[in-house]
């Protein structure tokens, strides 16, 4: 598994997810994902993409001003999200449906931002920082829980 291979493999994942359930996921399972999201995709692009391309790139400043951008949404996401929790908490659905539209749409359209800004960059990227960078995103994978991984993505795909 490399670690390209794995964040596309999600990125298809919330965009089923979206097509297929979008606003009408229940709060228990958005909670799910979104703890998903935080703690290991983002995380995954967060503690070892991003640094590996501000290493790779440090002297081109377009990307690193680019790699900076992307990172920022997943700030944003973080906050939205645990609204979109709060909402659902409280059983206050219309909030809760009008944030969740929000945090998918900011969600799908920064993995394109990802997909077709950053990603086609990696394979420039010497061979040593990618190895260890493939490494690195298995051992947070496993450190997750391989199992909570792929139960994950199966909640994802089950309305499929
Ligand atoms: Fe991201
Ligand atoms: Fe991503």
């Amino acid at each position: 598994m490399n670690i390209i291979g794995i964040l596309e493999t999600d990125h298809i994942a919330i965009r089923l997810l979206n097509k297929c359930i979008g606003v009408n996921i229940d709060p228990g399972s958005f909670k799910t994902f979104h703890l998903f999201i935080v703690n290991l995709h983002a995380k995954i692009e967060d503690d070892i993409l991003f640094p590996a391309y501000r290493e790779a790139y440090k002297n081109d400043t377009e990307i690193i001003y680019l790699v900076d951008r992307i990172s920022r949404d997943h700030e944003l996401l973080k906050t939205l999200g645990n609204n979109v929790i709060k909402y659902g908490e409280s059983g206050e659905s219309e909030l809760y449906k009008r944030r969740l539209e929000r945090y998918l749409y900011i969600l799908i359209d920064h993995n394109t931002s990802e997909e077709k800004l950053l990603f086609p960059l990696w394979d420039d990227i010497n061979g040593e920082i990618r190895l260890q960078a493939d490494k690195e995103a298995v051992e947070l994978v496993e450190k997750y829980g391989y199992q909570e991984y792929t139960r994950i993505i199966r909640m994802m795909g089950k309305n499929i």
